[in-house]
């Protein structure tokens, strides 16, 4: 088992029934495990010209902001609405319990820069699939997706599009 698995909390039936809701609050807690996720995290991303870590509100911010500064990049928050002053521009998606809007502020990413997505969960892939297709929209150069766990029972993979690389450090 991989040593940070151990720092992840599996709680039955929340936020609703049938969802088991994997909390990655524990492995935050721990300095050490935390420095070698971001470690373990970057490391595919290192020298490939990340400009800029696009992180998906909220638990997508904590990964993506200690991310950005380890690739020596900026971050840009992928927000939900009403929480960015305007102007924005955003994308709508249904998630595993509810549905939800992505949005950036308009100007933050420029055409052809080189974009990480960061998440903390990969699940149906509806939040990560809505963010790579408000950063096309925004004619970004997409590098690739950093997530910490993937829930590959929930298909999410199959709703990502192109050759850029999904990376995934954990499976449940
Ligand atoms: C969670 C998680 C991902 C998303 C994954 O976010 O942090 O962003 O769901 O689900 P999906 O692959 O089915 O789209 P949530 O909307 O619960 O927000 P939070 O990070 O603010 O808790
Ligand atoms: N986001 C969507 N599904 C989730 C799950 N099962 N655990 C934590 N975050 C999630």
């Amino acid at each position: 088992m991989h040593e940070l698995e151990t720092l992840i909390r599996a709680v039955p039936d929340f936020p609703q029934p049938g969802v088991v809701f994997r909390d990655v609050t524990p492995l935050l807690a721990d300095a050490g495990a935390f420095a070698r996720c971001i470690d373990a995290l970057a490391e595919p991303w290192l020298g490939q010209g990340v400009h800029a870590v696009c992180g998906i509100e909220s638990r997508g911010f904590i990964f993506g902001a200690a991310l950005a500064q380890k690739l020596n990049a900026g971050f840009v928050p992928l927000r939900k609405p009403g929480k960015l002053p305007p102007p924005v521009v955003g994308m709508d998606y249904a998630l595993e319990y509810g549905h939800d809007r992505l949005e950036v502020r308009a100007g933050a990413l420029q055409p052809g820069e080189r974009a990480l997505l960061v998440d903390d969960v990969l699940a149906t892939g509806g939040t990560l699939a809505a963010a790579q297709a408000l950063l096309g929209r925004l004619d970004v150069a997409l590098v690739g997706a950093a997530v910490v766990i993937e829930l590959p029972a929930l298909r999410g993979r199959s709703r990502w599009q192109g050759e850029a690389p999904l990376h995934a450090l954990l499976r449940y």
